[in-house]
């Protein structure tokens, strides 16, 4: 199976990934956790990319493509992946349609999970991490258990201000891409409204015949 997730920032792509890899068995890929962690490791990658990251902005396409193109040639990625945050304009659509092109594959599906603007800020600014295992929390709509609650964090990018570019940016940039694959007939759509195990189930009916 080879997937890609899309939805605006705070939609729950990432919520929703860690339920469908289980199910799945094919490795989540997001390119904001690929990039976070350039960042953490001072790369030169991560370098380049800090900034436009804390500011809400898009990474330029060409190092993004390079990082995802590199990752999805892994050995680990030939049965399938499911790609997280990437593709987010159009040259990634059209660079990820040409690596799959040439290595012969295609895709089978792209998930849009739907999130009204009007809920995003909420939901974006009270997300915490945990930096040990990833998981994902929300101050008010999941709580972190009080053995971690000291240890989580709050990404730079959580902040009302930048999540206000992300979203302008989700619109003008990413939005424009779903008709590209909806003209395709591969996409599929889910309701990202409700509690997250609600939407669990919109994604499996959505996804029905594939999973
Ligand atoms: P990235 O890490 O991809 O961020 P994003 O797309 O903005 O998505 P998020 O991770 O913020 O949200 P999510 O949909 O995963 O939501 P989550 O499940 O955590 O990208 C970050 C940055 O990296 C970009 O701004 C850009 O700079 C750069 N970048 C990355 N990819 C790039 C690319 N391809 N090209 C260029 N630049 C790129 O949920 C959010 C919160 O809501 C959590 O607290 C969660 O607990 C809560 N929640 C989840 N579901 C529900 C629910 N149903 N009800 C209530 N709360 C919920």
């Amino acid at each position: 199976m080879r997937m890609i997730l899309v939805g605006p920032p705070g939609a729950g792509k990432g919520t929703q990934a860690a339920r469908l890899i289980e199910r799945l068995q094919i490795p989540h890929i997001s390119s904001g956790d690929m990039l976070r962690a350039a960042v953490k490791a001072g790369s030169e990658l991560g370098k380049q990319a800090d900034g436009y990251m804390k500011a809400g902005q898009l990474v330029p396409d060409d190092l993004v493509i390079a990082m995802i193109i590199e990752r999805i040639g892994q050995e680990d990625c030939a049965r399938g992946f499911m790609l997280d945050g990437f593709p987010r304009t159009r040259p990634q659509a059209e660079a990820l349609d040409k690596d799959l092109d040439a290595a012969g594959a295609s895709l089978d599906t792209v998930l849009l999970i739907e999130v009204p603007d009007e809920l995003i800020v909420e939901r974006i600014t009270g997300r915490r991490m945990d930096p040990e295992t990833g998981d994902i929390y929300h101050v008010q709509f999941k709580p972190p258990p009080a053995e971690i609650a000291a240890r989580v964090t709050q990404r730079k990018d959580d902040t009302e201000e930048a999540v206000k570019a992300r979203l302008e940016k989700y619109h003008s940039e990413t939005a424009p891409i779903v008709p590209f694959y909806e003209e395709r007939g591969i996409l599929r759509r889910a309701d990202g409204v409700g509690r997250p195990e609600e939407v669990t189930e919109r994604i499996a009916a959505a996804l029905g015949d594939l999973l």
